[in-house]
């Protein structure tokens, strides 16, 4: 298991759209699935995409820990949950739109404000190549969407309507918006 670099839009990899995986099952993709797991925490992140460590292939690891704002200071958060995706498809979006604040481990020290699909349907297969099919709503939705995006070489700069950089002294604060 190692850390691989964090490529940025100085990098064509970045912007190609990414071939899909024929078979998870080898040992190179089963590598390449750990080291981004390991990648996106030691970031740390909550998803990353292959393309963003300069593999264009559609594999996507997300980490969250789905808890309510208003989550009282008292009770425990919810242990954060490992999502592998490979080929992954979203194939339902909701109506609604909901606003919010992203940023990009491949753009560090900025954020912006993206409209996301309130809920989204994606179906794709496992780090074994078993079909999945999963219903991820709010923030879970937004960085299948986020990451799903990276996979078409598409940033959240395209999508964002306003972007800025994020003040020194806040960065750490935002680790939770990386992406
Ligand atoms: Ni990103």
């Amino acid at each position: 298991m190692s850390i691989r670099e964090i490529i940025g839009p100085s990098n064509p990899v970045l912007r190609r759209k990414a071939k899909a995986v024929d078979n998870p099952n080898t040992a190179e993709t089963q590598q390449l699935i750990e080291d981004m797991i390991a990648t996106m925490r030691a970031a740390p992140g909550v998803g990353l995409a292959a393309p963003q460590v300069a593999v264009s292939q559609r594999i996507v690891v997300v980490e969250y820990a789905e808890a309510p704002d208003d989550l009282p200071e008292d009770v425990e958060p919810p242990e954060p949950k490992l999502y592998v995706i490979v080929n992954p498809e979203i194939v339902n979006r909701s109506d609604e739109l909901v606003d919010g604040n992203e940023g990009c481990l491949s753009l560090p020290g900025y954020a912006g404000a993206v409209q996301r699909h309130q809920a989204v349907t994606v179906k794709a297969l496992n780090r074994r190549g078993k079909p999945i099919k999963i219903k991820a709503h709010d923030w879970l939705a937004r960085i299948f969407q986020h990451e799903i995006d990276h996979l078409d070489g598409v940033l959240y700069i395209d999508r964002a309507s306003k972007v800025w950089k994020i003040p020194e002294a806040d960065q750490e604060r935002d680790a939770a918006l990386r992406e």
